[in-house]
């Protein structure tokens, strides 16, 4: 596949995963290339929790659907039946998860290119995970992103010490397939917005409608 391919061929999955094993040299190449992205500073600011243990997936399966439950609360009407019809994690389903966290003191306390923006940390925070979710698909790997948590939350179940955020649970493994269209789309919560609409000339345009 070539990088369009991939790139395109990238879905957020949850109900595809089949549980099957990821070799450990699959996961070491893909881990690679969430490490390889570009860090403010060269920082370098993530670290990645690889989450098999079955109780740790089963307890913040069960956290996940609290926050859910607390989301749905907020919706009502047709928001609130299309959301009930949608699958929001694969965390028991998928082969393993990948927990990525930042930690904006790495590099400290002079990052190069961070004096004026302290958001860039957290931007390569998440190139690391783009590249991660793009090398994964290269594999024939589905990846889903849940942030259906509280980081206090999160860190308390990993032991992830104070000053770290956990940033993504990304659960990971073989799928029976790769949907062409975004889920999100498919249950007709929100639409693709088209590309031109996305890009300005010199100046900000505003919308035409
Ligand atoms: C920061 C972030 C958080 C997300 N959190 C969730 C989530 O908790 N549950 C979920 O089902 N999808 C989650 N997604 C996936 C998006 O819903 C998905 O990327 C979007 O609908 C477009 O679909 P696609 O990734 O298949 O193109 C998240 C994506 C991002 C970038």
């Amino acid at each position: 596949m070539d990088l369009y391919d991939v790139v395109h061929r990238r879905r957020d999955v949850r109900a595809q995963f089949t549980g099957a094993p990821v070799p450990e040299e699959t996961l070491h190449r893909v881990l690679s290339a969430a490490h390889a992205a570009p860090s403010v500073g060269y920082s370098q600011p993530w670290d990645f929790v690889v989450v098999r243990d079955a109780e740790l997936r089963r307890r913040f399966h069960e956290h996940v659907h609290t926050e859910r439950d607390t989301f749905a609360a907020t919706l009502d009407g047709e928001a609130a039946e299309r959301f009930a019809r949608i699958k929001i994690d694969g965390v028991l389903e998928s082969t393993l998860s990948v927990v990525v966290t930042h930690d904006q003191a790495r590099g400290g306390p002079a990052v190069l290119g961070r004096h004026a923006i302290a958001d860039t940390g957290l931007y390569s925070t998440c190139l690391a995970i783009q590249n991660l979710w793009l090398a994964a698909t290269a594999e024939g790997l589905g990846v889903g992103w849940v942030s259906f948590y509280r980081e206090p939350w999160l860190a308390e179940l990993l032991g992830i010490p104070d000053g770290i955020r956990p940033v993504a649970w990304l659960c990971l493994g073989p799928v029976t397939h790769f949907e062409s269209v975004p889920d999100l789309a498919r249950h007709g919560w929100r639409q693709k917005r088209p590309l031109a609409e996305a890009i300005h000339h010199d100046r900000w345009t505003a919308p035409t409608h």
